[in-house]
């Protein structure tokens, strides 16, 4: 009986792991190694966070269907999504500051996403500006998230240095043109972006700098003084993000990159559509991780009715409460091309840095690449709903 994976196999010759293999011996580590402000930030969701415990309650209302007498072999060794190959259909989802769990924020994170042969794509948010990233990992594979500014020479400047530094697609972010009403936040009076957490790709753009009155970029990692906090920080909050966005603005998108468009953030089957119409290379179903709107629906029970809609013309991604290798079935099972991971990635990050993203990637891959066999299948490509039974009683609610 082989291990899938060899995850498995490593973990028990090595005599054990340095981190937890269970979903809230996760979090429960990093809660434990970050100072409660900087975990509230990445754990924390809108309101009473309820679409928050949707979005991963939403995985038990589905059991995988078990199938015996098959072949355990590794099948497909890897996937490819919009002409980028990946060892598995699961990317790391772009996720800003993420120097709040880990010094070495993204660059870990892209270390860790190239050994395993998993995309990374980066916030436009993050703590380090994004060609420095694609130089931690230069063999790794990325996209950029824009969240579009609202200043169109910013805007430029953005997709031109990502398409410079070798990221292969866009993914637009389109879900944040209002803030999320963030209790945690609140409750310890800590947003990240007035002390010039998640500025990177701000403050190492000429444009910006420009915009916010400061001098030229300084030598890497040299400190901000307290008026260039001011200045940054009130600079980017007039213009993270523009403040309306419309499908007819993917044209406009278009005519500044050849790079595939992806639209993030989709829930409706009517929005799916007219993003499709309106030329979008690939769709995400995400509620930003229940971190937008409260209350809201969770994310797996809008998959569905997207990928009906979206009827086959382009690859539909999602995310929003993957936690395991059987929640990505679920998910591919239900018409998702590939998934990503954001909270677990940076949990990953807080405990271990590379190594932590690393285990939690590799933890995901092994316990995929079973389930996909253990489910009668050697290529994702032929999971279906066929694979799901609706559970009306969810028993195997309590994540562990
Ligand atoms: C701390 C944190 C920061 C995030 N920052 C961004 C961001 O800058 N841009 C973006 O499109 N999504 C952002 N997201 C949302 C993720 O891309 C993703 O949609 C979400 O985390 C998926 O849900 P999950 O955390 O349940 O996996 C962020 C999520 C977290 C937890």
């Amino acid at each position: 009986m082989p291990y899938a994976g060899g995850y498995q196999s490593q973990v028990f010759a090595a005599g054990g792991s340095p981190f937890p293999f269970t979903v809230q011996g996760l979090e429960d580590a990093a809660r434990e190694k970050l100072p409660a402000p900087h975990f509230d930030y990445i754990a924390g969701g809108a309101g009473r966070e309820r679409t928050v415990a949707a979005n991963v309650d939403a995985f038990a209302r589905w059991g995988l269907n078990y199938r015996i007498l098959r072949d355990g072999k590794p099948g497909v060794p890897s996937y490819t999504v919009l002409d980028t190959p990946m060892a598995m259909p699961v990317l790391l989802a772009p996720a800003g500051v993420a120097d709040l769990a880990h010094p070495e924020a993204e660059r870990a994170a892209a270390r860790a996403a190239a050994d395993t042969g998993v995309v990374q794509v980066l916030s436009s948010a993050t703590s380090t500006a994004l060609e420095d990233v694609a130089e931690a990992a230069p063999e790794g594979r990325r996209w950029f998230q824009f969240a579009w500014p609202d200043d169109e020479k910013l805007a430029r400047s953005l997709i031109d240095r990502a398409e410079n530094a070798g990221y292969s697609a866009i993914v637009l972010q389109g879900d944040c043109h209002v803030a999320g009403w963030r209790t945690r936040e609140l409750d310890s009076a800590f947003f990240p972006f007035q002390r010039a957490h998640g500025m990177g790709n701000y403050l190492s753009d000429r444009r910006f700098r420009e915009l916010a009155v400061m001098g030229p970029r300084p030598a890497r990692g040299a400190a901000l003084d307290p008026a260039e906090v001011v200045a940054a920080a009130a600079t980017w909050n007039r213009l993270y993000t523009r403040p309306a966005l419309h499908p007819g603005d993917l044209a406009l998108l278009r005519a500044w990159t050849d790079l595939p468009v992806i639209v993030k953030g989709v829930c409706r089957p009517d929005e799916a559509t007219l993003l499709a119409d309106a030329g979008a290379d690939a769709l995400i179903v995400s509620n930003h991780g229940g971190r937008q709107l409260d209350s809201g629906l969770a994310a797996l029970d809008c998959l569905p009715g997207v990928v009906a809609a979206v009827g086959g013309r382009v690859p539909v991604l999602f995310d929003s409460g993957i936690r395991t290798g059987t929640d990505v079935l679920i998910a591919l099972a239900l018409g998702a091309s590939a998934v990503m991971i954001g909270r677990p990635w940076l949990y990953g990050l807080a405990i271990g840095g590379q190594e932590g993203v690393t285990h939690v990637l590799r933890c995901l891959e092994a316990e995929f690449t079973g389930a996909l066999a253990l489910t009668g299948h050697r290529d994702p490509a032929t999971l279906s709903p066929a694979d799901l039974t609706p559970v009306t009683t969810p028993s195997n609610r309590r994540a562990r």
